[in-house]
This record gives C-alpha cells, structure tokens and sequence, in this order.
C-alpha cells in the first residue's frame, strides 16, 4: 500500500491538506499518516520538527504538506523557534535539493492575471529552484550590532541541479514538440556565487547539446518575467532568487492559490506542497482556495508514485470546475459574476468545500 505522509502545518494548510485526503481517498487507496509541522509542532513539541516526523517522512512514499507560519510565532528573537525551520529541516533532512514550480496560467484563468491578456497567453513555464544550497542555509548569525548570512554554493551542488533543469527541458518539448530551453538566472555581475553558478551551468550544458541555455541576471529577469513571461521555458536558479521569482511568476497566473511544487531528491520520497503560504488572515473561515494543493497531489502521483494517470485526472478535474464557473474568493478578485471568457458560463463564488465536491464529481465524470 502507497504510504503518504500528511503534515497539514499552520493557518489554512489543515483546511487544504484535509480536502486533498478526501479528493486522493476518491481516487485510490492510500495509507496516510498526518503530523504536526511548523507552528503546529512549535505548539506541541517546543519545535517546528521533530526526529519523529522527520523519519515519518523518511519511511513514507511520500510528503504532502498544507503551509506553515503565521503571526502567531513571528518573532525576531534568534533563539525563539520559527515555523519555517519546519520546511527547512524536512527539505534538508530529506535531501529534497530540487524544487519545481509550473506556470500555466489556466485557459478559464487568463482573465484573472493582473497582466493583460495578450501579455500572458501562451506562458508555460516551470521554476527549477536549488533548495538545499545557499543564503538559507549558510552561516548566519549576529553579533551585537551586526548580524550576517552567507551565501555558498560548491561546483557539485550546481551540476546537479543544472541536471535537473536540463533534463526537464527535454522532457517538457519531448512532450509539447518545441526547442528545449533553460534560462539560468543568477547575479553573476556582483556574486562569486553566481559565478561559479554561470561557469558550472554552462559546463553542465555541453551534455545537453539539443538544450538552448542563455543567462540572465536576476533583477532582468524580474523585470522579464512581467513583460514577457511567454518567453521562458525551463528557469533556473539558487535558491533564494528562486524563492522570490516563484512567487512573481506564480502571481502571473492570477492567483498564487493555484500553483503547485514538487520538491524531489536523488532518492526517498519527495515532498508534495502549494507555493502559497498558510494565509493565516483568511484560516478557519471555509474560503481557501484548495487548487494549488489538489494540483501538488497531482504531481506527487506523477513526480513520486509514477502514478500519471491519476495525476491526469485531478488535473482534468481542476480545470472542468473552473470551466464550470466555480471560484474560490481569491480567485474571483474582479467582484463581478462576468463569464471569466467568452463561451463560458457565469462565475460562482464557493467555499473549500465545494470547490472539493466539485472537483471530486468532475473526477468522477
Ligand atoms: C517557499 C517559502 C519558504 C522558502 C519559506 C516558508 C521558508 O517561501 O517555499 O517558497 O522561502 O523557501
Ligand atoms: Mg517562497
């Protein structure tokens, strides 16, 4: 039996996390197991992850988690536990260096991107973001009046994760019929980081002879990123621009309650997250929007379990209840009740749950 590791965390995670069960109970049998993670873990443990967990996680097939954090334990006292060392630890502690992020802006969406139309038609791209490496997990610290992070980054951290963006590439026109391309993305006029990055990525590219590969400097390609997203193929990069231009390019698509991630290491399971956070403003209300979590599963059942038909399905269904007219608050930012495109009927504003049931009916048609 597929063992799956819940971990739902903090704000709306337990909210999206428990109607992801219910559309993944739909669909087959799995074993799951949920544990506290994040602030959740803060609470009952003093720590936002535990030995226990961690080796939960380690045992299973793999990891869906919810979103953790929340004003509840935003501190600036250095000692203090935080949250995100619950995302962190499991991402270290289960060797997870690769992180993926798909954009596809979906065809019933278009109309909510703050991006006119003809600026987002055609944007298809995926975030290949080192997770394991750099600022986040470098000596940091304070010392009276200062306080410092730094950033490393050695020669075989980049090859594998240029490896892996290489080979999404492939694997991404394989599938759609068009010219692999990875744009790496660093700052390579200012950081020895991102030098040994530009040097390293390029190295790794002679054994990808069919792959287009350019660079670009971060702060361009922030600005790329708005005014040509359907420009990008395959986007490369450390870990924080990675963080912070996921983000960006996930709000392209009109809502960051939409876009899924994989975080995947050489072996062991991978682990399964939306990008958005625990949304701590609108948690308990029955409004979050539980797409982005439905379509993390998704690529569990793809990424994780070689499982791509299921994987399909949940897809299919996401995009049939937004064709349907359904939307989550979050979604429906215009206020109107307008067809979202022309052709399509009348948009329905609804809660997790129903946006649930009508996932799982749209599965089951
Ligand atoms: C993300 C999040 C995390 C990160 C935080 C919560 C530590 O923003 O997954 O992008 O920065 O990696
Ligand atoms: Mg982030």
């Amino acid at each position: 039996m597929t063992r799956i590791v819940l971990l739902p965390g903090d704000g709306i995670g337990p909210e999206i996390v428990s109607a992801t069960r219910r559309l993944l109970e739909r669909l087959g049998e799995f074993e799951f197991s949920e544990h506290p993670v994040g602030g959740a873990s803060i609470d009952a443990h003093g720590m936002a992850l535990i030995d226990e967990v961690l080796d939960a996680c380690r045992d299973a097939d793999a990891v869906l988690l919810g979103a953790v954090g929340g004003p509840k334990w935003d501190t600036t006292d250095p000692s203090a536990p935080r949250p995100e060392q619950g995302l962190l630890g499991l991402r270290k502690g289960l060797g997870l260096y690769a992180n993926l992020r798909p954009v596809r802006p979906s065809p019933a969406l278009v109309n909510a991107s703050p991006l006119r139309t003809e600026r987002i038609e055609g944007t298809d791209l995926l975030v290949v973001r080192e997770l394991t490496g750099g600022i986040y997990f470098g000596d940091s610290g304070r010392d009276g009046e200062k306080a410092h992070d730094t950033c490393e980054y050695s020669v075989a951290e980049v090859e594998r994760i240029a490896r892996v963006g290489f080979e999404a590439a492939e694997r991404r026109a394989s599938a759609g019929g068009q010219t692999p391309r990875v744009t790496s993305v660093d700052k390579a006029n200012v950081l020895e980081t991102s030098r040994l990055w530009r040097e390293t990525v390029t190295r790794v590219a002679r054994e990808y002879r069919e792959v287009e590969l350019d660079h670009m400097l971060v702060d361009n390609a922030a600005m790329q990123l708005v005014s040509h997203p359907a420009h990008f193929d395959v986007l490369l990069t450390e870990n924080m621009f990675g963080d912070i231009l996921s983000d960006e390019s996930a709000m392209l698509t009109g809502s960051l309650g939409m876009l899924p991630s994989a975080s995947l290491a050489d072996s062991g399971p991978g682990l399964f997250e939306p990008v958005h956070g625990s949304a701590p403003d609108i948690a308990g209300q029955g409004i979050a929007n539980p797409l982005a979590t439905f379509l993390s599963a998704a690529m569990m059942l793809r990424h994780g379990l070689d499982r791509p038909d299921e994987a399909s399905a949940i897809e299919r269904a996401v995009d049939s209840a937004l064709e349907g007219g359904l939307r989550t608050p979050d979604l429906a930012s215009d206020g109107t009740t307008r067809p979202a495109a022309p052709g399509l009927p009348e948009q329905i504003e609804v809660g997790t749950d129903e946006m649930t049931e009508a996932v799982i009916e749209a599965l089951a048609a």
